[in-house]
Protein backbone atom coordinates (compact mmCIF):
# COMPACT_ATOMS: atom_id res chain seq x y z
CA UNK A 1 0.00 0.00 0.00
CA UNK A 2 2.47 2.51 0.66
CA UNK A 3 5.77 3.26 -1.10
CA UNK A 4 9.37 2.69 0.24
CA UNK A 5 9.86 5.71 0.53
CA UNK A 6 6.76 6.74 2.51
CA UNK A 7 7.46 4.04 5.24
CA UNK A 8 11.37 5.10 5.25
CA UNK A 9 9.81 8.84 6.26
CA UNK A 10 7.43 7.57 8.63
CA UNK A 11 9.92 4.95 10.65
CA UNK A 12 12.77 8.07 9.83
CA UNK A 13 10.80 11.17 10.27
CA UNK A 14 13.47 14.02 9.32
CA UNK A 15 13.39 17.75 10.70
CA UNK A 16 10.83 16.55 13.64
CA UNK A 17 10.86 19.07 16.60
CA UNK A 18 10.57 22.33 17.06
CA UNK A 19 12.76 25.42 15.92
CA UNK A 20 13.12 28.37 19.19
CA UNK A 21 12.33 32.01 17.74
CA UNK A 22 10.91 30.57 14.90
CA UNK A 23 10.45 33.20 11.80
CA UNK A 24 6.89 32.01 10.39
CA UNK A 25 5.09 29.05 12.50
CA UNK A 26 1.75 26.98 10.64
CA UNK A 27 -0.93 25.33 12.19
CA UNK A 28 -3.19 23.20 10.44
CA UNK A 29 -5.80 20.67 10.98
CA UNK A 30 -8.09 18.72 9.10
CA UNK A 31 -11.64 18.38 11.25
CA UNK A 32 -12.29 15.05 9.99
CA UNK A 33 -9.65 13.10 10.67
CA UNK A 34 -8.43 15.29 13.66
CA UNK A 35 -5.05 15.29 12.39
CA UNK A 36 -2.44 18.68 12.98
CA UNK A 37 0.41 19.74 11.38
CA UNK A 38 2.65 22.28 12.79
CA UNK A 39 5.86 24.14 10.97
CA UNK A 40 8.18 26.19 11.86
CA UNK A 41 10.55 27.94 9.58
CA UNK A 42 13.72 29.54 10.36
CA UNK A 43 14.15 32.57 7.07
CA UNK A 44 16.83 34.35 6.77
CA UNK A 45 17.57 38.42 5.34
CA UNK A 46 17.84 36.80 1.61
CA UNK A 47 14.17 35.14 2.50
CA UNK A 48 16.06 31.67 2.41
CA UNK A 49 14.71 28.95 4.47
CA UNK A 50 17.26 28.02 6.50
CA UNK A 51 15.68 25.31 8.56
CA UNK A 52 12.78 24.15 8.71
CA UNK A 53 11.42 21.71 11.62
CA UNK A 54 7.83 20.07 12.09
CA UNK A 55 5.33 18.56 14.66
CA UNK A 56 3.04 16.38 13.38
CA UNK A 57 -0.24 14.51 15.45
CA UNK A 58 -1.47 12.73 13.14
CA UNK A 59 -1.51 9.38 11.31
CA UNK A 60 1.55 7.63 8.85
CA UNK A 61 1.04 9.14 5.85
CA UNK A 62 0.84 12.84 7.33
CA UNK A 63 4.06 12.16 9.49
CA UNK A 64 5.79 10.74 5.97
CA UNK A 65 4.28 14.03 4.15
CA UNK A 66 5.65 16.80 7.09
CA UNK A 67 9.11 14.76 6.91
CA UNK A 68 9.35 15.13 2.83
CA UNK A 69 7.47 18.35 2.71
CA UNK A 70 10.33 20.06 5.41
CA UNK A 71 13.18 18.24 3.10
CA UNK A 72 12.18 19.86 0.33
CA UNK A 73 11.72 23.49 0.96
CA UNK A 74 14.87 23.54 3.37
CA UNK A 75 17.72 25.57 1.52
CA UNK A 76 14.73 27.07 -0.89
CA UNK A 77 13.62 30.56 -1.18
CA UNK A 78 10.26 31.59 -0.15
CA UNK A 79 9.48 31.39 -4.04
CA UNK A 80 10.60 28.16 -4.65
CA UNK A 81 9.38 26.65 -1.59
CA UNK A 82 6.34 27.88 -3.16
CA UNK A 83 6.27 25.38 -5.66
CA UNK A 84 6.09 22.57 -2.66
CA UNK A 85 2.81 21.60 -3.51
CA UNK A 86 0.85 18.64 -2.04
CA UNK A 87 1.71 16.96 -5.39
CA UNK A 88 5.52 17.64 -5.19
CA UNK A 89 5.63 16.05 -2.01
CA UNK A 90 3.74 13.15 -3.02
CA UNK A 91 5.83 12.88 -5.83
CA UNK A 92 8.62 12.89 -4.05
CA UNK A 93 7.63 9.82 -1.77
CA UNK A 94 6.39 7.89 -4.82
CA UNK A 95 3.00 8.27 -4.25
CA UNK A 96 0.37 8.01 -1.70
CA UNK A 97 -2.77 5.89 -2.02
CA UNK A 98 -6.16 8.16 -2.86
CA UNK A 99 -7.36 7.95 0.43
CA UNK A 100 -4.56 9.42 2.19
CA UNK A 101 -3.83 12.51 -0.26
CA UNK A 102 -5.79 14.82 2.20
CA UNK A 103 -2.43 13.82 4.76
CA UNK A 104 -0.57 15.63 1.79
CA UNK A 105 -2.94 18.69 1.60
CA UNK A 106 -1.68 19.35 5.28
CA UNK A 107 1.67 19.57 4.76
CA UNK A 108 1.19 21.87 2.05
CA UNK A 109 -1.35 24.38 3.93
CA UNK A 110 0.74 23.98 6.88
CA UNK A 111 4.06 25.45 5.05
CA UNK A 112 1.37 27.98 3.50
CA UNK A 113 0.90 28.65 6.57
CA UNK A 114 3.97 29.56 8.01
CA UNK A 115 5.13 31.58 5.50
CA UNK A 116 1.83 33.71 5.98
CA UNK A 117 3.11 34.14 9.30
CA UNK A 118 6.29 35.31 8.38
CA UNK A 119 4.64 37.60 6.53
CA UNK A 120 2.51 39.12 8.51
CA UNK A 121 5.52 39.69 10.90
CA UNK A 122 7.48 41.20 8.83
CA UNK A 123 4.96 43.76 6.73
CA UNK A 124 5.54 41.82 3.55
CA UNK A 125 3.67 40.32 0.67
CA UNK A 126 4.42 37.18 -0.77
CA UNK A 127 3.55 36.91 -4.57
CA UNK A 128 1.00 34.09 -5.02
CA UNK A 129 0.51 33.33 -1.44
CA UNK A 130 -2.99 33.27 -0.03
CA UNK A 131 -4.29 33.40 3.13
CA UNK A 132 -4.08 29.40 4.87
CA UNK A 133 -6.91 27.91 5.74
CA UNK A 134 -6.98 26.21 9.14
CA UNK A 135 -8.86 23.52 8.36
CA UNK A 136 -7.97 21.39 5.06
CA UNK A 137 -11.54 19.91 4.07
CA UNK A 138 -11.58 16.62 2.01
CA UNK A 139 -14.23 17.39 0.30
CA UNK A 140 -13.10 19.39 -2.67
CA UNK A 141 -10.27 17.11 -2.98
CA UNK A 142 -11.32 13.40 -2.81
CA UNK A 143 -12.41 13.27 -6.66
CA UNK A 144 -8.52 13.90 -7.19
CA UNK A 145 -6.47 10.73 -7.95
CA UNK A 146 -2.90 10.43 -8.11
FE1 LIG B 1 -5.84 12.66 8.34
FE2 LIG B 1 -3.80 11.38 7.44
S1 LIG B 1 -5.69 10.55 8.04
S2 LIG B 1 -3.90 13.46 7.96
Amino acid sequence: MYSEKVMDHFTNPRNMGELENPSGVGTVGNAKCGDIMRIYLDIDDNHVIRDCKFKTFGCGAAVATSSMATELVKGKTIKEALTVTNKAVMEALDGLPPVKVHCSLLAEEAIHAALWDYAKKNGIVIEGLKEPKQDIGEEEHEEEEY
